[in-house]
């Protein structure tokens, strides 16, 4: 049945063998784990660990890091099979092309599109509101906000925002750097890891002294909680399922899965690995579980030092430096590392996105279900240099247009999607190919698998109506443009 045609496994690995003719193996698992932690550790720590304390589960936001952690480690395991089995970049939309056929890797490419370019957005919404902090709050309201943002300033006047240029500058810096074909070398990587890390570090370190326990008290938001202030003066109220108790945690990890987006991009880089039959693994998770512990304790201290309902009301995406200039007297200069910091670390995140993103249309391209101009390379600079520009002309939009959280919360869809399909592709592939190798083999198949997905479609259920409707329309969008286009001109229809 057309749908459902594959690529051969054969086809490929000898897609591999012809593209490694120019790739060195040069990374060992030291290099990947670095990897992971620079795209993973972004906004999503920064940002989104205040968002889901403030609006859903409180303290217990530590919990909601389990949680997403657990869901996250069952999908790595899978990912690692595949990485290992197939090594060559377009990461799951590959996998799913050799496992389910043609259909699904296209909803699983679609799905990457709010991953990568949506996710790259989100962070570039964080960038800005970050320089905004570091430069002292002197870019105008109206100029660093979408237009569906308002707040009241410290004179009780009411502002609306009109675009987010700062978001769209870095977007365009990074997008240049692409097409220059600058690659992010293993070692600016690491520094830029370091940097981040040790940011991490040093709040949790001096933040713990900090810490009030009254905060801590209870640790779930109880159902009857008082409503907190939003920004705009309204009241925010705790008593929905989703706001308060295990709904709340729940919710919450939804939220803060954005935070462990990133490390499916170690498996992107399988054809570099000195051995990635044992080191993907390794690097996947390995920095999982580093990202794991640094987020639960990161979260206990921010929760710790402010009350969550602050952070309905103030702090908005500045939230870390918000708490330390509020709470944490004398540690101004504090508060100005993280955000340099931050700021350092979001663009290595928006960098390995917006690559991650032109990969995955290169290879759908390449394979005849997009057009051919997101294949195409500049002639000198051998990158898909249209594909860039279109890039940002796409995520540019989306970023100086539409709030950080909501834009946040499509990226987590397509990232859970890709990883419960993923998922139960290692199963159906143990099923449908079971004597193909396996370097490294997810263990407890069918268990693993089906916690991974039951955990992420969880996580998607728990997300709000109105993100699950926009996602709704965008995978609908997705087969209108597969059954009108991409399955007459793909490559396998015409060989
Ligand atoms: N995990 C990345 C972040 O939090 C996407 O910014």
């Amino acid at each position: 049945m057309s749908l459902f045609r594959k690529k051969t496994l054969t086809s490929l690995l000898a897609q591999a063998a012809d593209s490694e003719k120019g790739l060195k193996r040069t990374l060992g698992a030291g290099n990947l784990i670095a990897l992971g932690i620079g795209a993973i550790i972004g906004a999503g720590l920064f940002v989104r660990t205040a968002a889901a304390a403030g609006g859903h589960a409180g303290s217990a936001v530590t919990i909601s890091f389990i949680v997403a952690a657990v869901g996250c480690a069952f999908a790595g395991l899978c990912y690692a099979e595949f990485a290992s089995m197939i090594p060559i970049a377009g990461s799951a939309y590959t996998y799913a092309y050799a496992t389910m056929g043609e259909l699904i890797a296209w909803v699983i490419g679609w799905a990457l599109i709010l991953e990568y370019a949506l996710g790259a957005a989100t962070v570039s919404i964080a960038w800005s509101e970050f320089l905004n902090k570091l430069v002292g709050g002197r870019i105008p309201y109206e100029w660093s906000h979408s237009p569906f943002e308002s707040a009241l300033d410290a004179n009780n006047v009411l502002h609306h925002g009109i675009v987010n240029a700062p978001s769209l500058l870095i977007l365009l810096l990074l997008s240049l750097l692409l097409i220059k074909g600058t690659q992010e070398s293993a070692i600016v990587n690491s520094i830029i890891v370091i940097i981040k890390v040790s940011i991490v570090l040093l709040f949790i370190v001096l933040g713990w002294q900090f810490i009030n326990p009254v905060n801590h008290h209870p640790y779930m938001i109880p159902a009857d909680a008082k409503p907190a202030i939003l920004p705009n003066g309204q009241e925010y109220s705790y008593s929905n399922f989703f706001r308060h108790g295990w709904g709340g945690v729940l919710r919450g990890a939804a939220i803060v899965f954005f935070a462990f987006i990133g490390f499916d991009a170690v498996s992107t880089a399988a054809q570099e690995a000195k051995n990635p039959k044992r080191d993907m693994p390794i690097g996947i998770l390995g920095s999982l579980v580093i990202c794991t512990i640094l987020y639960i304790l990161f979260s206990f201290v921010l929760t710790g030092v402010a009350p969550y309902t602050d952070f309905v009301r103030a702090g908005k995406e500045a939230s870390v430096a918000y708490a330390i200039e509020t709470y944490m007297h004398g540690y101004g200069w504090l508060a100005t590392m993280v955000t340099i910091g931050i700021l350092a670390g979001f663009s290595s995140v928006i960098l390995v996105m917006l690559l991650g993103q032109s990969r995955v249309f290169f290879s759908m391209a390449n394979d005849g279900l997009l057009p051919k101009v997101f294949c195409d390379l500049h002639p000198k600079f051998r990158t898909p240099y249209k594909s860039n520009i279109l890039l940002f002309l796409f995520v540019g939009s989306f970023a100086t247009l539409i709030p950080g959280d909501i834009t946040g919360d499509l990226t987590s869809i397509g990232t859970l999607l890709a990883f419960a399909l993923v998922s139960i592709g290692v199963w159906i592939m143990r099923k449908s190919d079971p004597a193909t190798p396996r370097p490294f083999k997810t263990p407890w198949v069918p268990v693993v698998p089906i916690l991974g997905a039951a955990i992420c479609i969880a996580m998607i259920v728990s997300l709000d109506n109105t993100t699950l409707l926009v996602a709704f329309a965008w995978m609908v969008l997705g087969l209108i443009i597969y059954f009108g286009y991409s399955k007459g001109s793909s490559k396998l229809n015409k060989s």
